[in-house]
């Protein structure tokens, strides 16, 4: 019988090391994996070449970790960027094109400069995109670098990879350069931003991840990683019986709210986001703010179980990582909602470990970090 080893998995979530190694520093994103924990629970759930299935993939760490470990990998997450930057992060992008980044980046300089001393758009156009509240949220020439940036990126001739790859590294800077706050605070204060500061930043960003993916070809593996924009209560595409483990961490109830923070984002890569406050489970705007209960995020939650229990082969293996939660002063303890749900699709609790919530995922969320809630892993086995 498979089991958690508790002893090496206190050590990866106490001492995890360095965790934003090769393409894992990419992009933000709220309560990411520390990429160490999916590679144990990967290793130990299954051999070479096998599929493994993250449906609720967020940054995709489960699947760029399935990569560097030789097995295939299916992702899904009902979040556009979150599909996005997964399929970045784990796609090898050929050295070739990866040195068509420095003379961009250096004729998207000459474009801004001769943009700002000619204040004019000479035979080039940068559209800024229309959005609500855009001038409340962008400085006029971040606005005008950021237009310059992303009408260079679409207008080249690259690889569709590439392109993304681009994009991705552009979408990561743009809270930072924006009035929000930061990554998980929708407020607005005007940040001091001087003119050239967005190009530099995006200048620097790329550089990086250039160096990252350069490493990242080296040493990850040429199995397929797929990423679907999808939720997880309508896994249907997905077939019976073709996966070999399942490693994931779903939305912890009235945690998060990640359609909010990628809101700008979202508005700048032409990302739908609306649909988002409906269909992403768990969010704080449901349990907060329209006082929906814990019921609504458990009869979701089931419906991805039973696609879970109908794709996952038999006898293999579903590790999921689940927080405490507390809805209008009520406490709901991750492996209670755990285990309710294996019962009702009739999986069978194998281990369960937990620890202080917040060690084993990256949150920007202080408060989120300092509260005396639990996180749980819990392995489960499909007996069929
Ligand atoms: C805890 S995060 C996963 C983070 C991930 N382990 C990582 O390393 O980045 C939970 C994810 O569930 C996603 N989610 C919420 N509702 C969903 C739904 N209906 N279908 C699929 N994914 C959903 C959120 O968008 C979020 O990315």
């Amino acid at each position: 019988m498979v089991t958690l080893d508790k002893e090496q998995i206190h050590q990866i979530i106490h001492e995890p090391g360095d965790t934003n190694y090769l393409t894992h520093n990419f992009h933000p994103y709220s309560a990411k994996f520390i990429p160490q924990l999916p590679t144990y629970l990967i290793r130990s759930l299954s051999s070479q070449y096998e599929m493994i299935l993250d449906p609720f993939c967020g940054s995709g760490t489960t699947l760029v970790e399935a990569k560097l470990l030789g097995r295939r990998s299916i992702g899904v997450d009902i979040h556009p960027l979150g599909a996005f930057m997964s399929r970045v992060k784990s796609t090898k992008i050929d050295s070739a094109h990866l040195s068509a980044a420095a003379p961009l980046l250096s004729r998207i300089k000459r474009r801004i400069e001769s943009h700002v001393e000619h204040h004019s758009e000479t035979g080039f156009s940068y559209p800024i995109p229309d959005f609500k509240n855009r001038d409340h949220w962008f400085q006029p020439h971040v606005l005008q670098e950021l237009s310059i940036i992303k009408s260079s990126i679409m207008n080249e001739d690259l690889s569709p990879e590439f392109r993304d790859f681009l994009l991705l590294g552009f979408s990561s800077i743009i809270v930072y350069v924006s009035n929000q706050e930061s990554e998980t605070r929708y407020s607005s204060y005007k940040k001091r931003i001087p003119p050239l500061h967005t190009f530099q930043t995006y200048r620097k960003k790329i550089s990086d991840m250039v160096r990252r993916m350069r490493e990242f070809n080296q040493v990850a593996s040429d199995c397929e990683v797929v990423s679907y924009n999808a939720d997880v209560r309508k896994l249907n595409f997905l077939e019976d019986n073709t996966i070999d483990a399942i490693v994931t961490s779903p939305p912890y109830p009235n945690t998060y709210d990640y359609y909010l923070y990628h809101k700008q984002r979202m508005n700048w890569l032409d990302m739908e986001w609306e649909f988002l406050k409906e269909v992403e489970i768990g969010s704080r705007l449901k349990h907060s703010s329209l006082g929906v209960g814990i019921d609504s995020y458990m009869q979701d939650m089931q419906k991805g179980f039973e696609h879970f229990r109908r794709v996952l082969k038999p006898d293999r293996h579903l590790a999921i990582i689940i927080g405490d939660s507390i809805i209008q002063d009520d406490l709901y303890k991750g492996d209670d909602m755990v285990s309710k749900l294996s019962e009702s699709v009739g999986f069978k609790i194998l281990d369960h470990i937990d620890y202080d919530l917040g060690l084993a995922s990256r949150s920007f969320n202080r408060a989120f970090r300092s509260t005396d809630k639990k996180e749980h892993i819990i392995l489960v086995q499909n007996l069929k």
